[in-house]
């Protein structure tokens, strides 16, 4: 049995591999800072092996690693393999797997030490000059965020972004820690690289679902039709997880939700569903559009913070029958600390498409279960005829994570009597074997197309935005709520959407 499925995944790739399309892609040296670091084994060698078996990777490419530590190339080309085998969600295939760590060096390099940059910008030139190429070069800043100001420096310093190519450089987040932070390492950044050269990645902007919202309204005219503005009351989006702080207690008790999840991946799901856009529109038309709606959302003032915003912590608690910890018992969470580790927000659009729609957001860890999801409720015809709890909204759901798809939420009438049943109709997307964000943002960045990355003038925003919610969180002007661990979240937010005559979905 064990051998007929791996002939049978052979055969596969075989297929995959000679049904190869031409991507016109360039040949390029990958820098990746923090090779030997937790995303690097996770999410960017899967993806780069991935891309590989799918013919999505250049003919010729080579791939340098770099860490602290001092590793041979066989010993980090061994790494690699070994991450493939836990994290590829394609099988790994022997005979392939040597082509594909062939395109793998390592060099250590202590990222303080610009004389170790002059000794990469050797290794990266002998690589371009033995393979001919024409020194493409994509640097990738994978470390921790109080370097990536000082490696863009360095990289400067050292030359190693001038190239006879084109050369293109991509960032993690958390971009600052705020408004301030974040324009002073914008400011950097700019020093060496264009705008148009910096691939901010926000790993929600490359689920497939997110994508799809660009075009959703365009390719489908009844969900257009359906998603008429006048017909919908107010707009969902909630980001729950089921993980705690995990070992993460270093950043994340500084950072909370308001700075992990809001301030970047639920604010570019705002500008994303807001987008509506009835035509295809380019990269750049798409990212004018997103800056309008930031532009558009109303400001909430640090001293009225409290009447629209949310924050808690969540206390002990239970998830699948397992007893949890309250925050504040987290390895490495400081005593007292206030951190946030739920965030929910009324939010509202002033322009002329959403001005009387609100959009309520909220995101936490150790919730109930683990979704990502935009909820579109229409306005309820029936409830002026019959008792509210008898009917129900229509509702339009997008489910993004951990499975895609998407549900519409109907009213029934069920003979039997005078109410109205709720009906779904759903389309769930089988969730096995699906490309991960970070196969779709590598490829892109490859390609050049920048669309699904964060621009700066998104990110600044974003940041203006949320500076005054920073400040009264620090002011203690926005009361700390708790939550049981496994809840659906503090009351305290339900209470906000009652207030509107709603209830979250
Ligand atoms: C990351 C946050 O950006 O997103 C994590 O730093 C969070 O705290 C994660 O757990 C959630 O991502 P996803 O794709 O699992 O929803």
């Amino acid at each position: 049995m064990l051998r007929e499925n791996t002939l049978t995944q052979s055969i596969q790739t075989e297929a995959l591999l000679s049904d190869k399309k031409d991507y016109n892609m360039e040949d390029l040296t990958f820098v990746l800072f923090g090779a030997t670091g937790d995303l690097a084994k996770r999410k960017l060698f899967p993806a780069l092996y991935n891309l590989f078996l799918e013919g999505k990777m250049p003919e010729s490419f080579s791939v340098i690693g770099l860490g602290r530590r001092e590793w041979s190339h066989e010993f980090f080309r061994e790494k690699i393999a070994e991450s493939l085998e836990l994290y590829s969600r394609r099988d790994v295939q022997e005979e392939l797997l040597p082509k594909f760590l062939n395109h793998f060096q390592y060099c250590a390099l202590d990222v303080t030490n610009p004389a170790a940059y002059e000794h990469l910008h050797a290794m990266i030139r002998q690589g371009e000059e033995t393979k001919a190429t024409s020194g493409n070069r994509l640097f990738y800043l994978s470390v921790a965020p109080n370097f990536i100001e000082l490696i863009a420096e360095n990289l400067n310093r050292a030359g190693l972004n001038q190239t006879t190519g084109w050369r293109r450089l991509i960032i993690e987040k958390p971009f600052g820690t705020d408004l301030q932070t974040a324009r002073r390492l914008n400011k950097k950044l700019s020093e060496a690289f264009d705008e148009v050269e910096i691939y901010r990645i926000d790993h929600y902007l490359g689920k497939p679902m997110v994508q799809n919202l660009a075009s959703l309204v365009f390719a489908n005219p009844a969900v257009g039709s359906l998603l008429d503005l006048k017909k919908i009351s107010n707009v969902q989006i909630t980001a729950s997880e089921i993980v705690g702080v995990e070992t993460r207690a270093d950043y994340y008790d500084h950072a909370g939700a308001i700075r992990d999840m809001v301030q970047n991946h639920l604010l570019q799901l705002v500008m994303m569903t807001a987008l509506h856009l009835p035509e295809t529109i380019t990269a750049d038309e798409i990212s004018m559009k997103k800056i309008e709606v930031i532009q558009s959302l109303r400001p909430i003032k640090q001293d009225e913070a409290y009447r629209d915003v949310i924050r808690a912590q969540y206390d002990a608690g239970e998830i699948n029958g397992e007893p949890v910890i309250r925050y504040l018992d987290e390895p490495g969470v400081e005593e007292n600390s206030k951190n946030d580790t739920y965030f929910a927000a009324r939010l509202h659009i002033d322009n002329d498409a959403w001005r009387d729609i609100p959009f309520y957001i909220r995101t936490g860890k150790r919730l109930d279960k683990k979704s990502t999801r935009i909820v579109f409720e229409f306005k309820n015809p029936v409830r002026e005829s019959l008792p509210a709890e008898e009917t129900v909204p229509n509702l339009l759901i997008l489910e993004i994570n951990p499975h895609e798809g998407i549900t519409l939420r109907l009213n029934v009438k069920d003979e039997s009597s005078e109410f109205f049943q709720p009906a779904y109709i759903n389309f769930t997307k089988p969730s096995d074997n699906l490309a991960d964000a970070y196969e779709l943002l590598l490829f892109d960045a490859m390609l050049g197309n920048a669309t699904f990355f964060a621009h700066w003038n998104e990110v600044e925003l974003s940041w203006q935005w949320i500076q005054p919610l920073l400040e009264a969180f620090e002011n203690n002007q926005v009361p700390l709520h708790t939550y049981p661990a496994g809840s659906t979240g503090p009351k305290a937010a339900d209470d906000l959407l009652k207030q509107d005559g709603f209830a979250w979905w």
